[in-house]
């Protein structure tokens, strides 16, 4: 297939665009680079032996998508291009709901009687404070506290919605749990510009010299060490989940959990990433942090059952995949 896949240039999509290559599909990546690096395009080449048609392009600039998807044939999208910091997002919402949702419309409005298929990059944070683990048949949408996470589950309903209108066509919304790791190649990795919001990235700057230590934001929740539980999905694994979504994919909409199944304590994830890496990471108990919920990790069934998908890489691999990464570019592409 030929496949266009916005925001390939950042962490999830550049991943996703090698496993695509390496499963024999060609590749239009469209990014505006707000947040990403050309660098992680030239990676992909030199790590698949393949080369991948790029536009550097704000997707909310409808009429040169427009002429995008004229000047191609193309038999799916993948839809990676967002904004996703949730301070950011709190602080101001206009740009997060102006940026995710319209160019997702845009995008919509452009692929129309042209593309079949269609994946969408949305985010366990939809579930809100669901009970664990997180199945897709619980109503989503009630309680998400972030303007990002709003736009998440805003852009799934209008999925939803479209679906009904265009029966022919295959929509899969794929919900991320936490998403760490590298390529193994070291190659590209997790390069976020300014100070990581995330926790691997920080523990992997930390891990370099490039920050101190590690604020951890709590130890007093009711958890197995007193600190938060996450289900950590190694990258790998996250971007060979979007080439099993496409080959499966049905008419309709649906909506698939992509995680590990398993709950992982951030003390855990530090000491695993020690132990992988060989370096020791300095950190002191910080308050908590707004909106942190205790725990969370997905039911992966229905993805194994539908999309013949599961993880095959643990913690550990990606912990040793994101030191590789990291050691071997301290400071991301801009070395
Ligand atoms: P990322 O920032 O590395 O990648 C997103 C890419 O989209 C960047 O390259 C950015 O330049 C591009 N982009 C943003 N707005 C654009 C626009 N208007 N036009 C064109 N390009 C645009 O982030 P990521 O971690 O790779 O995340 C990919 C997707 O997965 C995002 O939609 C994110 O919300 C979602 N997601 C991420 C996580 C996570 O923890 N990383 C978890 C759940 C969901
Ligand atoms: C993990 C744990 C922190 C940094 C976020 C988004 C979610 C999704 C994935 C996109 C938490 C702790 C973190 C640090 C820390 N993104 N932590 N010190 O919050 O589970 O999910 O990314 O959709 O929507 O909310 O991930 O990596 O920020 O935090 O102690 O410096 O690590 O408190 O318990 P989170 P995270």
């Amino acid at each position: 297939m030929n496949i266009l896949v916005t925001g390939g240039a950042g962490y999830i999509g550049s991943h996703t665009v090698i496993e695509l290559l390496n499963s024999g599909h060609s590749v239009i990546v469209v990014d505006n680079l707000a947040n990403s690096n050309r660098g992680s395009i030239n990676r992909i080449e030199q790590i698949t032996g393949k080369s991948v048609v790029f536009y550097e392009l704000d997707l909310c600039n409808e009429d040169d998508l427009d002429g995008i998807f004229a000047g191609h044939t193309v038999d799916a999208v993948i839809h990676f291009a967002g904004l996703k910091a949730v301070g950011e997002s709190e602080k101001n919402p206009l740009l997060y709901y102006g940026n995710n949702i319209e160019s997702t419309l845009s995008l919509l409005r452009a692929m129309s009687g042209r593309v079949k298929k269609f994946v969408f990059s949305s985010s366990a944070t939809v579930y809100g404070s669901a009970p664990v683990p997180y199945v897709e048949t619980y109503p989503a949408g009630r309680d998400i506290t972030s303007a990002y996470g709003k736009t998440k589950y805003m852009v799934e309903e209008i999925l939803a919605d479209y679906a009904k209108s265009e029966p022919a066509m295959e929509f899969t919304s794929l919900r991320y749990f936490n998403p760490i790791g590298a390529h193994p190649s070291g190659l590209i990795g997790e390069d976020p510009s300014g100070i990581p919001n995330n926790l691997m990235p920080f523990v992997a700057q930390v891990a370099v010299g490039r920050r101190d230590k590690l604020a951890i934001f709590g130890n007093d929740y009711d958890t197995i060490d007193g600190t938060c539980v996450r289900d950590y999905i190694h990258v790998v694994d996250l971007a060979r989940g979007h080439v099993a979504a496409l080959t499966h994919a049905q008419p309709g909409y649906h909506v698939y959990n992509l995680g590990s199944g398993k709950g992982t304590s951030v003390l855990e994830l530090v000491h695993t990433f020690e132990k992988a890496s060989g370096q020791i990471i300095p950190y002191e108990i910080a308050p908590r942090r707004a909106g942190d919920l205790p725990e969370f990790y997905a039911n992966v069934d229905l993805a194994a059952k539908e999309l013949h998908w599961q993880t095959e890489l643990s913690v550990e691999d990606a912990c040793r995949d994101t030191w590789n990464w990291q050691s071997k570019n301290p400071d991301g592409y801009n070395k």
